[in-house]
């Protein structure tokens, strides 16, 4: 038969016919073999060991994709489309989490921009790399709200609020999918790790994770719901035990919540070996079984377990398993195939001009200044620096390139990152004159080093101290007991701060620190965060006031790791008075939402359209406010309702609208809050049921709070 008469290769007939006609021709093994994924190229996880390329099956359904090498690609997909029976494409995952070879800032402090229609930007530039350089499928956002800053992971999110991470994460997959994911420059989304994965108790990874059903719904679930809303193609499930029903054999959030109710219509990954770990955690007694959970709690796809090749067949000789469930799962994963093109098109062109393109470097740029985040700036008003003839720069973090590009550094490129060394030499140079002197490692340092930076210091008019964490300190298996800075650096800023000379403190990290002691060290502090390929630029852009700065935290700085676990959307206490610790405050040292500028913003008074309203009226409330400085500056403002006696308890605040704009010194603008009450005032039950009760309400914006009652 020529191919253009196989129903399944006319691009022209529906999908759901085409797969039809392509199930009807298939052997229960092709059918399992699109269900694994295996690994070709160089991998650079050291969890994760990939295998040898070439020795694949041309039926294999996923590949994860280790390369950037379209040749490399093209290569296996001949194979799958030459080689095997039908010629199914094979698609070719891979871990693109905050860029491609231009690295932004890690999402976490992407979130700290409030700006999403940059971060959908941002993405969309990251799609284009990677489908460019052969990949279809991101294995991003990673959408799983963090509260445990021991977490390595915490990184790899947009911070401790659901709302917050639904926002972002719905914009990711408009990036990342665009119009079409035909085009040769979108890709499949992923949304990871599906779900709870981020409540891992004490901060340390893969482990058991306790999770009410009521959690469940209020926390680790809208972030999911967003992004299949916004169309994501696939998800990821999650490693941990969610109360004792991992989340790669878990009924409930796999099939009952994903296919049932948001009637999804791709297909979940598993995470890396999370089929075969149920072994390890008590849910089946061999590999075989952990397949049989999986597969009927509804897992489409194993990543490197090899449960599903090795016993699948079996398990349906059996009667374990349903050949109609197994023609559901592979319908998923062809539909994916499907819209994605590949039948079309399996190969990758050529695009030697892909990487570090204009338009994506300058909103590596823009995102990373966005995303920093000004702690602290004493009344010395040290910054902006203006004038400034004399720069030490130092600090074990000032000349590291890999500090700045994170963990998943896709195929990132070291030599192309500004550090932050580099970024203030091309800013300030020549008019000042700079000086480097490291001062210490990441966690050690000698009496020389330390000598060698006092003189650097003393020489200065202004110190420059880039400190902070190396790329793998965060990430995944990456969990620190501790979220302070190691020893050595603490000593190095005593010494500086001891020369009396003005200290401004850069720090890149993967997580929020502990930074009691470091705080009355400088005269300014600013979290950049790892920032990626154009760090270095963007912070020198803050530090001279080129950029004004406007990000804000998206996640809670304790006064110590011993508050942990501590966030701002947390319920009311029995006893709000009482219940502090007794060594420290019980507040954070920086809370959810502070973030300064180099100017002064005004909340005038809000007005509500109606203080009175029924169930389904809609309320609007706006607020003036007022650029009173003399620069201009972006104001993130943040929206949050409180429903103070509610039948199931609300946390005392809870985030559900924010919008970033940009004012001129003495500007007034209006920010508007228009409220569904079905959507921004009512709440989960423990099984996802929505309830909306009558009785009050508070608007609270910047200082204000607004009293609205629903009859
Ligand atoms: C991580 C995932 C990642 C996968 C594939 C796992 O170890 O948990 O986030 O997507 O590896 O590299």
């Amino acid at each position: 038969m020529k191919p253009s008469t196989v129903l399944y290769k006319d691009a022209s007939v529906p999908v759901e016919i085409r797969i039809d006609d392509l199930l009807s021709r298939m052997t229960t093994h092709e059918k399992v073999m699109q269900l694994n994924q295996y690994t070709l190229g160089n991998n650079n996880n050291e969890n994760n060991v990939g295998e040898v390329a070439g020795e694949l099956p041309a039926e294999l359904g996923s590949v994860i994709y280790y390369n950037d090498n379209p040749d490399l690609r093209n290569a296996y997909q001949r194979r799958c489309m030459e080689e095997s029976r039908l010629g199914i494409p094979c698609i070719f995952g891979y871990d693109m989490i905050h860029g491609f070879r231009t690295i932004y800032p890690i999402s976490l402090g992407q979130a700290c921009s409030w700006n999403v229609p940059l971060v959908e930007r941002m993405t969309s530039y990251a799609a284009a790399e990677g489908r460019m350089s052969g990949i279809d499928w991101t294995f991003s956002p990673m959408i799983d709200v963090a509260r445990d800053p021991r977490w390595g992971r915490v990184s790899e999110g947009y911070g401790e609020d659901p709302y917050a991470n639904a926002a972002f994460c719905a914009a990711t997959v408009r990036g990342y999918q665009g119009k079409s994911l035909a085009d040769s420059t979108t890709i499949a989304a992923c949304l990871k790790h599906y779900v709870a994965y981020g409540a891992s108790e004490a901060g340390r990874d893969y482990v058991y994770t306790e999770v009410s059903p009521q959690t469940l719904w209020d926390t680790y679930l809208p972030p999911y719901k967003a992004g299949v809303d916004a169309g994501a193609l696939t998800l990821m499930s999650s490693f941990n035990d969610i109360s004792g029903i991992p989340g790669s054999a878990n009924y409930y959030t796999l099939t009952e919540i994903l296919k049932n109710r948001w009637k999804h219509k791709g297909f979940v990954v598993s995470d890396w070996g999370s089929i075969e770990q149920l072994v390890n955690q008590g849910n089946a007694a061999d590999k075989k079984e952990a397949g049989l959970r999986a597969f009927n709690s509804g897992l489409e796809m194993d990543m490197m377990s090899h449960a599903y090749d090795k016993y699948l067949e079996e398990l349906i000789d059996e009667g374990k398993v349903d050949s109609v469930l197994l023609d559901e799962s592979v319908r998923r994963v062809l539909r994916v195939k499907m819209l994605l093109g590949l039948f079309e098109k399996p190969y990758t062109g050529n695009h030697p001009d892909r990487f570090m393109r204009p338009d994506a470097l300058s909103a590596a740029r823009q995102l990373a200044a966005e995303s920093m985040v000004l702690l602290k700036n004493d009344s010395t008003g040290i910054l902006p620096l203006d004038g400034v003839g004399r720069i030490a720069v130092i600090g074990p973090v000032a000349k590291s390139s890999a500090s700045l590009q994170g963990s998943w550094n896709g195929r990132g490129v070291y030599d192309e990152t500004v550090t932050l060394y580099q970024g203030i030499l091309d800013r300030f140079a020549p008019e000042a004159e700079i000086r480097f002197a490291k001062g210490s490692d990441l966690d050690k340092t000698t009496e020389v080093e330390l000598a060698q930076a006092v003189d650097t210091a003393c020489w200065a008019d202004v110190v420059i101290l880039c400190l902070g964490e190396e790329r793998r300190w965060s990430g995944e298996n990456a969990s620190r007991s501790t979220i302070a800075l190691p020893e050595a650096q603490l000593q190095l800023a005593e010494k500086i701060a001891a020369t009396g000379k003005p200290v401004v403190m850069l720090l890149s990290s993967g997580r929020p620190l502990d930074l009691s002691q470091m705080e009355p060290l400088a005269n300014a502090i600013i979290e950049v965060w790892q920032p990626g390929t154009a760090g270095g630029a963007a912070a020198a852009d803050i530090l001279s006031g080129d950029v004004n700065p406007s990000g804000k935290l998206a996640m809670t700085f304790p006064r110590s790791t011993g508050q942990i676990p501590i966030y701002y959307n947390r319920r009311g206490s029995a006893r709000r008075h009482q219940g502090f610790y007794q060594d420290i405050p019980s507040t954070p040292l920086y809370p959810f939402g502070h973030g300064l500028s180099y100017t002064t913003f005004a909340y005038g008074e809000p007005s509500v359209s109606s203080s009175t309203f029924r169930k389904g009226e809609k309320v609007t409330v706006t607020v003036p406010v007022t650029n009173t400085g003399s620069r201009a500056g972006a104001e993130a403002v943040l929206w949050f309702i409180s429903d103070p006696a509610a039948s199931i308890t609300r946390p005392l605040m809870e985030l559900k609208h924010f919008e970033k704009r940009e004012l001129k010194p003495g500007e007034t603008t209006t920010f508007k809050f228009v409220i569904d009450p079905m959507k921004h005032l009512s709440f989960p039950d423990a099984d996802g049921n929505i309830i909306l009760e009558p009785g009050d309400f508070k608007i609270i914006v910047g200082p204000h709070t607004v009293n609205i009652v629903m009859e």
